[in-house]
């Protein structure tokens, strides 16, 4: 099962490269699928100016395969971000954070002039949320505040075990929203004080999807 979903992800990344071209920096997400676009990104990476990493996980991997790891404040302007996501619909809307590097795919992914997200097709669906919790970063004494906040919305909160993220944060991974109006549940949870990200991507969605199917990669624009 596992080698299978593995082909559809690698067909994605394959056609990901595509995208890329001379000269620019490519912003770079965290989670399976963007461990093999890496190893598909080291092919080319002579084209490139360099790579601005989500995580310290993605960082490491970079590092290991010699492609320049730039700092986010020491670039003027990033073209292309690639990433992966948990859930993504057909309007390009998504939740990511399962591999807990919300924060980082936020800021890098609002930065950039493009967002590529690469999936298997097992990851497309009709309505967000159904199947997997949204992930929200917090500042740990906020915790208890927060999770209040989030059952007045009708959120079910699971702190996430063992687990701390690059920052030194909390994940909650919050069931049972309303995500009919995902935008508004996105801006009402940033707005609860002590919260860094929501894994919510609406305001910041993708550009292009390229989505790795039994019949080869489908692209939406
Ligand atoms: C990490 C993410 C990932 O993009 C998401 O969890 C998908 O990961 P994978 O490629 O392992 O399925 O948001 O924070």
């Amino acid at each position: 099962m596992n080698k299978y979903v593995n082909k559809l992800k690698k067909y994605a990344c394959i056609e990901a490269i595509n995208y890329i071209y001379p000269g620019i920096t490519v912003g770079i997400g965290t989670g399976s699928t963007i461990k093999l676009f890496i190893e598909e990104l080291k092919q080319v990476k002579h084209l490139i100016k360099g790579a601005v990493s989500s995580s310290k996980e993605s960082t490491k991997q970079l590092i290991k395969n010699k492609i320049k790891v730039m700092d986010l404040n020491d670039i003027s302007g990033l073209q292309l971000y690639i990433d992966s996501a948990d859930e993504i619909n057909k309007n390009k809307q998504m939740i990511k954070g399962g591999g807990g590097a919300l924060t980082g795919e936020k800021i890098i992914s609002s930065f950039s002039d493009s967002f590529i997200c690469i999936v298997d097709e097992n990851k497309i669906v009709k309505d967000l949320g159904k199947f997997f919790p949204v992930p929200v970063e917090v500042i740990p004494m906020s915790i208890n505040y927060v999770c209040s906040q989030i059952k007045k919305l009708s959120g079910i909160p699971k702190i996430r075990k063992s687990f701390i993220t690059d920052y030194g944060n909390l994940i909650i991974d919050v069931f049972n929203l309303n995500l009919e109006n995902p935008l508004y549940i996105e801006n009402k949870i940033n707005s609860i004080s002590g919260v860094v990200s929501v894994g919510l991507f609406i305001k910041r969605k993708a550009d292009i999807l390229l989505v790795g199917t039994k019949q080869g990669v489908k692209t939406y624009f």
